[in-house]
């Protein structure tokens, strides 16, 4: 039996495109309309507001973050023979980017409270073979990237953060991405900030590697475009066709500036589910004194997860598991041995029990009422 069409949403598009309308039209209507330099007109101002934003010198709007990932890992040259250090608890989008290089994903347990990479276990899986590190943000969670930057430089690696969920969030005062060489935001429509179909974006200052980025994002060709006196092309590498779409990037720059109310708002929701689950046998996140997180979604640790999940889903509440099972049992990796796959308790101790509850900037307190009242009863027929 299929479930019901969820009461309680991940996400409300239609509510928030309904009240910003007329903004959105006049947006998209220019790219809709115009000439090919529109689309691209509609990207570049995107990718300067995101830019800002974010504090980085550059943003490069992409097609998705599976994109921005596989982009990023490739401008830092990683490739076939080197190791990445990530973790198992993501979207087959974080190892996947960087297999898809010939790079070896090495998977790295979590911290408990918050569900994001370890810092203190990541040294013991550098080799010589190691070249980056991609933290995930889960949940929109800012992993620790300030330490991983200290063992990063120590040890000559690159940091890709995958911030794919986290845009809003911020860490020591500044946004997600602020100690990484590069990080990769999604705009899909479960995202904090979503779109109408696929989006993403990659931020970085370095120069560098912006350049690598925009190259390898536009089919590899050189940035100046063709040789002028000849009109031949110059392909410089290798690359991918790989940019944001224009009418996406129109969407996007209508609904960034509501960005910071709709993570305080996110924050606020969280706050109630933790106030409204306070009494029961759960466990719920907790934070680093300097991560301000965004909440995608509130996750939390309960007992007899998979009952409590059919019974929230049966109910309306449309509550996920992120990401269960971890990488390391997915059959996508049977076979591989992803190394330190050996040495992941707490990934797996939060796999068997984690529940996540749908955080939307429109739910009011009626609906997180019913998504805390479900969940208790559904608590109580597993005792
Ligand atoms: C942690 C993480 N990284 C990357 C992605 C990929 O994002 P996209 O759908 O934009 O490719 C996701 C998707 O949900 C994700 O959860």
């Amino acid at each position: 039996m299929s479930d019901p069409v969820p009461h309680i949403r991940r996400a409300y598009p239609a509510r928030e495109h309904s009240a910003l309308r007329a903004e959105l039209l006049a947006a998209v209507t220019p790219v809709l309309l115009g000439d090919v330099e529109a689309g691209e007109a509609a990207r570049a101002t995107f990718e300067e507001a995101l830019a800002e934003v974010t504090g980085q010198r550059v943003a490069l709007g992409v097609q998705s973050a599976t994109a921005g990932l596989l982009l990023a890992l490739r401008a830092c040259d990683i490739g076939p023979g080197d190791e990445v250090i990530t973790v198992a608890n993501s979207d087959i989008s974080t190892t996947a980017a960087i297999s898809h290089t010939g790079a070896t994903p090495v998977v790295c347990d979590v911290h408990p409270s918050d569900a994001t990479i370890d810092p203190g276990r990541v040294e013991a899986l550098v080799t010589p073979r190691t070249r980056a590190i991609v933290p995930v943000d889960l949940y929109g969670h800012p992993a620790d990237v300030r330490s991983l930057r200290a063992i990063a430089d120590r040890w000559g690696l690159r940091i890709i953060e995958d911030a794919a969920l986290a845009i809003g969030a911020y860490d020591h005062g500044r946004s997600v991405g602020a100690f990484a060489d590069a990080a990769v935001f999604s705009f899909s429509a479960y995202k904090p900030l979503g779109t109408v179909g696929s989006g993403g974006a990659v931020v970085t200052s370095d120069p560098a590697l912006a350049r690598r980025l925009r190259i390898l994002r536009g089919y590899g060709a050189a940035p100046d475009g063709p040789v002028a006196a000849t009109g031949h092309q110059s392909y410089v590498d290798e690359g991918y066709h790989l940019p944001l779409d224009g009418l996406q990037a129109a969407v996007l720059s209508v609904k960034l500036p509501y960005l910071s109310a709709w993570t305080r708002r996110r924050r606020e929701v969280a706050a109630a589910y933790a106030t409204g689950l306070r009494e029961l046998p759960v466990n719920l996140p907790s934070f680093r004194a300097e991560s301000e997180p965004t909440f995608r979604q509130y996750t939390i640790g309960v007992p007899q997860r998979d009952v409590v999940y059919r019974r929230l889903r049966e109910a309306g509440v449309d509550a996920v598991l992120h990401y269960v099972p971890p990488m390391h049992w997915q059959p996508a990796y049977r076979g591989r041995d992803l190394r330190g796959s050996d040495r992941l308790p707490v990934t797996e101790r939060l796999a068997a029990r984690l529940l996540c509850l749908p955080v939307s900037p429109t739910l009011g307190a009626e609906d997180i009422a019913y998504v805390v009242d479900t969940l208790r009863d559904a608590l109580r027929l597993t005792v």
